[in-house]
């Protein structure tokens, strides 16, 4: 997993991801990304990660000066490159896990973010009311990778969003997901929550685009069947 041009320093492994236009070399953006590969989910960049970033850099265009907020960042790799690309973003994880929301801090350090002036980061916990949901300003996307990994939270995050979506009626839910099993299905949710999902067409990611994990693994997308991009907004 690793080459001459990732570091590890200890337990940590810094992973380098490059997107690049194809046809402008200058709009190269690189992002590091360290991960803690035993520490848990949060610490591993997953392959939804680098898919939702994929197709974010595609849409640079129309992600500048947005108002971003990412649930369940984990290591923050669509986030982080969405602030590299001008947008106003908050990152986000379960309230109770402290240490990854430092790690998420140490993310936005390694790519020169400052937490508090050019990146947010706070606690939120898919499903609760909490006072950071309420703080939360207005919203024109919300993004996430790999959370609904686990049918028992998929209800919690629906939740969390119908709620961000009711404030914000012109704001759009993107979401990376990672076919798991054939059985889990979100069409009651959404029937239950008010809410739409759209499949968003994948097919020509790479055309206008290079992206390179560095001899990382990652797999962009077509070439990964299991992994798909829907929008979710309001009825
Ligand atoms: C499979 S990891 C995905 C991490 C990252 N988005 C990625 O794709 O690399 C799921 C993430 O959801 C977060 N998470 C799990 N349960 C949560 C909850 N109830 N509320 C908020 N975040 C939660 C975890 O801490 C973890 O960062």
């Amino acid at each position: 997993m690793t080459d001459d041009r990732d570091k590890t320093t200890g337990k940590e492994h810094i992973k380098k991801f490059s997107f690049q236009s194809r046809k402008n070399e200058q709009e190269k953006v690189e992002i590091l990304i360290p991960e803690l590969l035993q520490a848990g989910y949060s610490f591993y960049t997953w392959p939804s990660a680098h898919f939702l970033a994929s197709f974010l850099y595609n849409q640079r265009d129309s992600l500048r000066d947005k108002n971003i907020l990412e649930l369940g960042s984990g290591t923050a790799l669509p986030g982080i490159l969405c602030a590299k690309l001008g947008a106003r973003v908050t990152l986000s994880d379960c309230s109770t896990l402290p240490k990854t929301q430092n790690h998420i801090k140490h993310s936005c350090f390694l790519n020169n973010l400052n937490v508090g002036t050019d990146i947010n980061v706070v606690g939120l916990t898919w499903g609760l009311l909490s006072h950071n949901l309420f703080q939360l300003g207005a919203l024109d996307f919300i993004i996430s990778s790999d959370c609904f990994y686990d049918p028992t939270v998929f209800e919690d995050i629906l939740v969390t969003v119908t709620f961000l979506l009711e404030r914000n009626p012109t704001c759009k839910f993107i979401f990376a997901y990672q076919e798991r099993s054939a059985d889990w299905c979100l069409e009651n949710l959404l029937r239950k929550w008010g809410l739409k999902c759209a499949n968003i067409n994948t097919d020509r990611l790479g055309e206008n685009t290079i992206v390179d994990t560095h001899g990382t693994g990652g797999v962009v997308g077509g070439s990964n069947p299991s992994l798909h991009l829907f929008e979710i907004t309001l009825e």
